[in-house]
Parts: structure tokens; sequence; C-alpha cells
């Protein structure tokens, strides 16, 4: 069955054919990196413009390269949630219309649902569930156990901003560059990690245990640098301050992923979304003998249409189909953290 993916839900305007939930037969990602980088940020209304600008292109472009045409594609998978609002509407307006003209199914999907999904496209030996899921993008810090691909319990959850907010943030306000998690990523390469001690935030006790902060190591990095620096008489070189902020932004992760997975007796973990592609968390993983990590190649670790086909077809063998009045939805309450 070739299910044709379709992601709007932020800067990337995407499109793949995935054949049984794993055959990529084509997977296209146009960039609207060029557009947002002289704000240092995501432009909402730049960002829905540039999709209805490409969409057409885009998802031509996946049947091309998959060397299909319409008439071959059997159901049609698309983000409807979380995102920016406008920008999710291009990609499912355009679903919608495809999945009608054709009369095929149309499967509305979750974007971090599909980000836990993303191994599965490429893996031999996919981790078998349960397992924790550390889901780290823009907009989300989420570490939760997947009991199925649509079966998600949030064990914590960033009680202020998210962990690619606080990479981006940084790299803004210093000038880094943009999208600041890959810059910061590079630079960092040749910082030192040791020059500025951040603190981490007092969340390792009770309810909080698995949770994680990131407004305090931002105002730290900030607002309050010469505070946290070791090195008092050398310059201050912005590789040490990447450096050292990825370091703590990692660690603050790691504490609370290193948590749950101790709580829950749970050995595999599976990384999805942006900071999936940090290459500090990947190694500091990798030390782990005795933990199964799973990250996506870094070409599926953003966003992408694959791991919205492949997950789509999931629902689709189930029997289930989403009606054409299906809309987007800017947040999902479920992705909250219930407290006892
Ligand atoms: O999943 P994604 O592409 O879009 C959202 O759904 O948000 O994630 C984007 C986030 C951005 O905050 C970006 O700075 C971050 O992922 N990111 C990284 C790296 N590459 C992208 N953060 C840390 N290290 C990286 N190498
Ligand atoms: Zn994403």
């Amino acid at each position: 069955m070739k299910v044709l993916g379709i992601e709007s839900s932020c800067d990337e305007c995407a499109a793949a054919v995935v054949e049984d939930g794993s055959r990529m037969l084509s997977n296209v990602v146009a960039t609207q990196i060029p557009f947002h980088a002289p704000y240092n940020g995501v432009v909402p209304e730049i960002a829905s413009r540039k999709h209805t600008e490409w969409i057409y292109n885009v998802v031509k472009e996946s049947l091309d390269k998959a060397g299909l045409d319409a008439k071959d594609i059997d159901a049609v998978a698309v983000t409807s949630r979380p995102g920016l609002l406008g920008s999710l509407l291009v990609g499912l307006s355009f679903a919608k219309a495809f999945a009608w003209a054709r009369n095929i199914p149309l499967i509305a999907v979750d974007h971090m649902l599909a980000h836990l999904y993303a191994p599965r496209l490429v893996s031999e030996n996919p981790p078998a569930y349960p397992f924790l899921g550390l889901l780290v993008s823009g907009g989300h810090s989420i570490i939760c156990r997947a009991d199925n691909f649509d079966d998600i319990t949030v064990l914590g959850t960033t009680i202020d901003d998210a962990v690619g907010e606080a990479f981006d943030k940084v790299a803004k306000h210093y000038g880094f560059g943009y999208p600041g998690g890959a810059v910061i990523d590079r630079m960092a390469q040749s910082g030192d990690s040791g020059a500025f001690r951040f603190p981490l935030p007092n969340l390792h006790k009770g309810e909080h245990r698995h949770d994680v902060s990131y407004s305090g190591l931002k105002t730290a990095v900030i607002n309050q640098l010469e505070m946290f620096r070791v090195k008092k008489n050398d310059d201050i070189k912005p590789e040490d301050i990447a450096a050292s902020f990825q370091k703590t932004a990692v660690d603050i992760l790691l504490r609370a992923l290193f948590n749950a997975a101790c709580d829950t007796g749970l050995t595999t973990i599976v990384a999805g979304g942006g900071v999936a592609a940090n290459s500090y968390l990947r190694a500091r993983l990798a030390e782990r003998q005795d933990l199964r990590c799973v990250f996506p190649p870094l070409d599926l670790c953003g966003d992408n249409g694959a791991m919205i086909a492949g997950i789509g077809y999931h629902y689709l063998t189930r029997g289930e189909r989403s009606p054409l009045s299906v809309n987007a939805s800017a947040r999902v309450m479920g992705f909250k953290k219930k407290y006892p």
C-alpha cells in the first residue's frame, strides 16, 4: 500500500511516498530556513505563505521521485497537529483535496507521534514496544512510555521552555546564526564545555523527577554569563559558550531520562525530533552499554513527510480514516503531564 505523507507544521514543506509503512520511495523536504534566517526564528505568516506557494511542487516532486502518478497513491496521511495553525492548514487542505479528488482515505496524524515512528522507516530491527520515548524539538521536550505507535503516556515534560527553543534563543541572543540547534552543535565541537558551569534546575525529586526546565539555563547563559565562568582570566570564546550551554542543556535532559529509565525499568530509548540530531546527546547515550538507544538518521530527525506516511499506514491497516471535516490543532492536550 503506497501512502503519500504531507508535512507542513512549521518551516519545512515536505512530502514523501512510503510503501507498507517502511519502504521510502521518496522523501522531499523543502526548507524555508533562508526566509526565516534574517529574523532568527520562524515567522508564522511567512511560513504559511511559503507552504501555499510550494506545496503543489513538493508533492509533485515526491510522486516523480517515487516514479508514480497521483492515481497510484492508495491513501494520504497528513500532519494535523501540533504546530503553527496557518502552516498546518495548508498541508491539511491540500491533503483533503487530494484525497477527495482521488477518492482515497485521508489520515490526519500527530506530528510528535510521527517523530517517534521515524526510526522504524530505516531499522531492520525496530525497537519492540514498550520503550521510553524522548521527543525533543523546537516546541516540545517529552519523556514518555510508548506502548504502541499511537499510545504514549507522558512521564515528564518541560515546565517552561522546550529544549530546542533554548538552543534557538541562546543562538539568537549571541548572533550565532539560525537555526540555533545545528549552529551551536557545530560551534561546540571546537569549544570547551567546562569553561562555564551552569547549574541544573532543582527538579530531581518527587513528581518532577522526569521533568525538565530551560528558563533558568537560558537566563544564566544570556544574562548572567560572568557569574558561571570557571576560567576567570581567559577571553570569552563564543565556542566555549556554545559548548558549555549544550552540555548543560543535554545533561538536564539526560538526568530526567535516566530517572525515567530507572523508575520504569525500560531499557530501550527511542529519540525523535530536531534535537535528536544533537551530536553530544548521541555521544552521551551511546556510552550507556546497559541501554539500547535508537536514533533516526540525521535526515529523518527534523520534520519530513516520510514519518507521516509511515505512521499513517498503521492507522489505515486498522481500518481508521479521518473525515474531510477534520481540523488542524496548534496544541495537543494529551502531551500535558498528569500530576497525581
Ligand atoms: O522537529 P523539528 O525539526 O521541528 C519542530 O517540530 O520543532 O525541531 C527543530 C528544533 C529547533 O529548535 C532546532 O534548533 C533543533 O531542533 N535542532 C537541534 C539540532 N538540530 C536541530 N538542536 C540541537 N542540536 C542539533 N544538532
Ligand atoms: Zn518536528
